[in-house]
């Protein structure tokens, strides 16, 4: 079976080939002068079912060039597409918090539905209501990275461990990590005066003396994380880590996790790291295993 891969994916992919036994499918994507994206299948395809691996980060050209590589291949046959999408993009926006406002994680769902995608397989959406929209028309298998993030924290033999979630949508996720090391959860409260704002206000939960880990699906520009630091910093926390699923570390994120005292930074390669951004305290967990295992 055939599995076809954005250019940014492909050596996530070609990982994703052995451990599954698939065969990789070869194909041209160029940019032209404007920008525009070409993308050409150079497998015979016609009814098989295939696979194709995505990213969206950053968003626009990433989901541009998934959707043109769907099509590529409904228009050479294929009889179904599952969608491997280790992060998916546009997905803050997912429901109408102001009167005209878009609703991005709506629009995306539509386009994976109309780009004929029947299966998604996802890795640690961002909310319920995302799940809600893809399950309307495509079915979708949703893995968490949670186990395996908790099994990499289980290595530094933390004492006296707290999950600590930096706001309200990463409590579920914190319980959950907080089962898997069995240990109590804190959590936190946000809001945002502007986008990629953040500002923590009030802190439930005893982190007197413990050893912290902070649990968000996604790290952006680092600035939950990092107020939550703070936070937990003045309410007596001796050690603070960081667990996300989602490496993003766009604009400020990697300088100020720098800075901040934080000992490891532990994410997934569901988003692709570049070298300049892997400074020492980040710790890349792979979950490739955890997808082949679900292809
Ligand atoms: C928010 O809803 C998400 O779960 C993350 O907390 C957020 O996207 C992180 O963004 P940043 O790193 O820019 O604060």
């Amino acid at each position: 079976m055939f599995i076809f891969s954005t250019d940014a994916y492909q050596d996530f992919t070609k990982k994703l080939v052995k451990q599954a036994r698939l065969k990789y499918g070869r194909l041209t994507i160029k940019k032209f002068a404007d920008g525009e994206i070409y993308v050409k299948v150079k497998e015979k395809v016609a009814g098989q079912n295939v696979f194709v691996v995505g990213t969206t980060a950053p968003p626009s050209d990433n989901l541009v060039e998934f959707l043109l590589l769907c099509q590529a291949l409904t228009l050479a046959k294929v009889k179904s597409i599952t969608a491997v999408l280790p992060y998916l993009g546009y997905e803050r926006a997912d429901r109408l918090k102001e009167a005209g406002e878009a609703v991005s994680a709506k629009l995306v769902a539509d386009l994976l539905k109309f780009s004929q995608v029947k299966k998604i397989i996802a890795l640690d959406l961002h909310s319920q209501r995302v799940v809600n929209f893809i399950k309307e028309d495509i079915k979708l298998v949703h893995l968490s990275a949670i186990e395996i993030l908790a099994a990499a924290i289980k290595r530094e033999n933390l004492k006296k461990i707290i999950v600590v979630a930096p706001d309200n949508g990463a409590l579920t996720g914190a319980k959950k990590l907080a089962k898997f090391l069995s240990c109590g959860v804190a959590w936190m409260e946000k809001f945002r005066p502007r986008h990629n704002v953040a500002c923590v206000r009030k802190l439930y939960g005893d982190v007197q003396g413990k050893q912290a880990v902070i649990f968000d699906d996604m790290i952006d520009t680092a600035g939950t994380i990092c107020q939550a630091v703070c936070c937990l910093r003045e309410a007596g926390a001796k050690k603070i880590l960081v667990a996300a699923t989602h490496g993003i570390f766009s604009g400020p994120a990697i300088g100020r996790l720098r800075q901040a005292p934080i000992s490891i930074v532990f994410v997934t390669d569901s988003v692709l790291i570049s070298q300049k951004k892997r400074i020492k305290k980040i710790r890349i967990v792979p979950v490739t295993s955890l997808l082949s295992k679900n292809l």
